[in-house]
């Protein structure tokens, strides 16, 4: 087990390569299982979250290679297993993928109930409703048991706006016969990415990015070559560490309209942020001004972005409220932020800070992927030695934190326990 070691107070300066997108790449790569063909998959990230899903697929028959270190060659023609193996399906949330995907390719899926991190109870309720709606039986119990004799196209209404039963069901409607549309959709930019890459193979999806995604059933997908988009969330974690140790960063490789609701909470907070083509620039401020933050689905503000703007504020100017409207439990975090000296109070989904003048050092732990995002932040900012343990959460998202910190100045280092 690994932990990351940070002595913080250090300014970050210069310039970060963004990866591709975790949550763009855990549903493109088994939405290859619809193709007939070869994938060529480019800006692959390269987090765990990714060989676990490379993995799950290449246990049930397809042929998935790493042409370099951000290219997957995938090929699903060979696919012979709808069931995937419940181990590694544990593992990792959007193993939920692997359902919409088989199904569409199939008509038959098995899935464990996905794992991932605990904010509460995750259902997926509505990525049932959406196969049901296209003519699957599904049962769940431990297992989701999914099957159809053919998928028939239909208008499927979200009762909650979700990432997940968004994809899935568009998924699952591809290959269907006729016309699916789905309604109360998520917009997020990963959505978009998803249904860009299925067009890219042949697809017929229009309306991702908007509240309402139509998709006409084709045949066939064919092989092709596609390149995720950036990561918005760890574009945003290295915006706000440039804000929260008064640093100067140029976050590179991204796409600056997906940072919109992160850029205008900087600037509401006094850093000063410029937008480039291709990238942004935040340069912090000495005096950290308090704000108000409501967690909402894209546009607003991200809820994977909620533990790292907590970190920041915590050594705001005043109080701050930050309310968490996405998941039911998001907080788990704000305890080891405590060891550090943040005075925080936790209420039902809300957050109330109120700035201490400096975070101290402490040994705390990485309760979830983004948690252990905001600890890191948090450990960059404070005076002493900082030692976050259960990073194994972190690197299922992000790709060699640590060093894309040290490369900007930070005292940061991995150690092997
Ligand atoms: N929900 C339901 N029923 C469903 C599906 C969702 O009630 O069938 C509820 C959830 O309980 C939650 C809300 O709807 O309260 C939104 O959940 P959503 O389905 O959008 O989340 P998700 O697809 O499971 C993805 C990301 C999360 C991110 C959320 C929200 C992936 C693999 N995961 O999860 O990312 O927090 O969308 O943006 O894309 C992360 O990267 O750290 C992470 C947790």
């Amino acid at each position: 087990m690994d932990k990351i070691v940070v002595c913080g107070g250090k300014k970050l300066h210069g310039e970060v390569n963004i990866s591709g997108a975790k949550n763009a790449a855990v549903a493109i790569i088994p939405a290859a299982i619809l193709v007939d063909g070869v994938c060529i998959i480019e800006n692959v990230p390269n987090i765990r979250d990714v060989h676990v899903i490379v993995g799950i697929m290449e246990h049930m028959g397809a042929k998935i290679e790493f042409l370099d270190k951000y290219t997957l060659k995938v090929d699903c023609s060979c696919m012979d297993k709808q069931t995937a193996p419940q181990e590694m399906v544990r593992k990792m949330r959007a193993s939920y993928y692997l359902l919409g995907a088989l199904l569409g390719r199939f008509n038959k899926a098995e899935v464990a109930m996905p794992g991932g991190c605990n904010f509460g109870s995750r259902p997926i309720d509505q990525h049932i409703k959406g196969f049901r709606a296209l003519g699957a039986e599904v049962s769940c119990e431990g297992i989701v048991k999914a099957s159809a004799k053919e998928l028939v196209g239909s208008s499927v209404y979200l009762d909650i706006v979700s990432v997940g039963a968004t994809i899935n069901v568009m998924l699952a409607a591809v290959l269907a016969k006729g016309n699916t549309t789905i309604e109360n959709v998520a917009k997020e930019p990963h959505i978009v990415d998803v249904a860009n890459f299925l067009n890219a193979m042949g697809a017929d999806i229009k309306g991702a990015g908007t509240d309402v995604i139509k998709i006409r059933g084709v045949e066939k997908l064919k092989g092709g070559t596609y390149s995720i988009i950036p990561d918005q969330i760890e574009a945003g974690t290295f915006m706000i560490a440039a804000a929260a140790t008064g640093g100067d960063i140029l976050v590179k490789n991204i796409i600056p309209k997906h940072m919109e609701s992160v850029s205008a909470k900087l600037i509401e907070i006094g850093a000063k942020v410029t937008e480039l083509d291709d990238a942004i620039r935040v340069v912090g401020t000495d005096v950290v001004k308090n704000a108000n933050v409501k967690t909402l689905p894209y546009p607003g503000f991200p809820t994977d972005m909620q533990p790292q703007i907590v970190s920041l504020l915590s050594i705001a100017s005043g109080t701050s409220i930050v309310t968490e409207s996405v998941w039911d439990s998001r907080f788990q975090y704000v305890d080891e932020l405590r060891r550090m000296g943040a005075d925080i109070r936790v209420d039902g989904k809300t957050a109330v800070i109120n700035g201490v003048n400096r975070l101290e050092g402490a040994v705390v732990s990485a309760t979830d992927l983004r948690g252990g995002a905001g600890m890191v932040i948090a450990g960059l900012m404070a005076k002493g030695t900082t030692e976050i343990h259960e990073i194994q959460h972190i690197d299922r998202g992000y790709e060699k934190m640590e060093e894309k910190f040290k490369a900007l100045g930070a005292d940061i280092r991995r150690v092997s326990e």
